[in-house]
């Protein structure tokens, strides 16, 4: 077992080999430029381009005109959000979308609401789920768009995309839905749910960074989108800008490995990420699990261990790579605006860790970092005078 350990699979991934193997000959063998129409460099990128577009397509049930190159997540989201937006002013100006959202559509929102248009933020429950007749009743003859993530990115609570879909199409708005932490995760087809527009991004799928699409439904019905970056009218003129020609292959051999493997692999992580929660709470007491516990991605876990600070926890363990629940770039730490949305009590938001498993995680990896956890957050615990106090009181109510 090598050290450090990277259990952050929610951050980035790693290349998968088979990856980097199909990217490898669009760097310098074969680096034409796929609006290149007039020579054969250009056509065999062009081609790669188009391969890559039927590929993605066809693991999410979509046709190929449907998807368009991006350079991420945060690109699609906005694309988009603002493109809808732009594109339907005459329809209306609300957006609904959810607290625990990622800040790509957050911020996109706030950004619109400055120039007069009107957001719903839903709340969300303690697991993180929305609340399908309060989506109902918010929707008014005014709304054009319905942003609502697939999964989390922070606790991996899975939403009803099926029934929001349908409740969307029956409204008559759009649905788009971020989908970055749950393609090539869990099933996911355009066809079985009423989606209008899907984002995801290479490096979440152990793909390359700085590429990603964007699925806009051509047809039943066609959306239109105002694009937001202006040049050669590349992707049908909704995204201008010469593709990421290794890339866009990288991202299309990402998701196929991801789909075709993505039974096993769930299984695998989910009795893996089963073994560290079971443990955790064996060992410890005071331990809380953050999301839901069944509508969640099977390879995310996030506890909360009170009494125990989660920047302390991280800063004792420096040999592995977790996340926390707050920002330990400022003296305060902030807890993340999801947890904070969870409304729980505020010890839990101050204790939180978030385990990312991932294709490369491996049991014997999964017991050090379990023997490592269970070992520090004893020590530190050893030093909380909130925690003595439990103590203090479950002897005496024992007794
Ligand atoms: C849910 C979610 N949406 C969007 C993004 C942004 O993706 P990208 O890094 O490709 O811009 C991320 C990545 O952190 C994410 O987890």
């Amino acid at each position: 077992m090598m050290l450090p350990i990277y259990m952050d699979y929610h951050a980035t991934t790693p290349v998968d080999p088979r990856v980097v193997e199909a990217m490898m000959p669009f760097f310098s063998e074969r680096f034409g430029n796929p609006a290149s129409r007039q020579h054969q460099f250009g056509w065999i990128a062009e081609e790669a381009v188009e391969s890559a577009r039927t590929m993605i397509a066809q693991l999410i049930g979509a046709e190929t005109k449907d998807i368009i190159f991006t350079s991420g997540a945060t690109e699609s989201n906005n694309l988009a959000i603002k493109g809808i937006v732009e594109a339907w002013k005459q329809k209306g100006n609300h957006i609904v979308t959810v607290q625990t959202e990622h800040k790509s559509v957050l911020d996109t929102c706030k950004k619109l609401e400055k120039s007069g248009v009107l957001v719903t933020y839903l709340p969300v429950d303690e697991y993180g789920m929305i609340d399908l007749n309060q989506l109902q009743d918010v929707i008014t003859p005014k709304t054009i768009i319905v942003s609502i993530m697939t999964a989390n990115n922070e606790i991996g609570t899975i939403q009803e995309i099926e029934q929001i879909g349908k409740i969307c199409r029956e409204k008559d708005v759009f649905f788009h839905t971020d989908a970055t932490q749950a393609i090539g995760k869990i099933p996911l087809s355009v066809k079985s749910s009423q989606i209008d527009l899907i984002s995801f991004t290479g490096h979440k799928i152990y793909g390359p960074k700085g590429v990603g699409a964007l699925y806009v439904r051509s047809s039943s019905p066609r959306v239109r989108l105002s694009p937001q970056m202006e040049g050669g009218g590349h992707e049908h003129g909704m995204r201008s800008g010469t593709l990421n020609v290794p890339g866009v292959v990288g991202l299309a051999k990402a998701l196929e490995v991801s789909v075709q493997s993505m039974e096993d692999e769930s299984n695998r992580l989910l009795s893996l990420r089963d073994r560290m929660f079971d443990r955790l709470t064996r060992e410890l007491d005071e331990v809380f699990l953050n999301g839901h516990p069944a509508r969640r991605l099977s390879h995310n876990l996030n506890v909360s261990f009170l009494h125990v600070e989660d920047n302390a926890l991280m800063m004792s363990m420096k040999d592995i790579a977790l996340s926390t629940g707050s920002a330990c770039s400022t003296a305060n730490p902030e807890p993340s605006h999801v947890l904070k949305a969870l409304r729980l009590r505020t010890e839990r938001l101050h204790s939180a860790i978030r385990f990312g498993l991932g294709r490369f995680t491996t049991a014997e990896e999964v017991d050090y970092v379990l023997d490592r956890v269970i070992e520090n957050v004893k020590k530190l615990r050893e030093h909380s005078p909130t925690y003595r106090k439990v103590r203090e009181q479950s002897i005496f109510h024992s007794l």
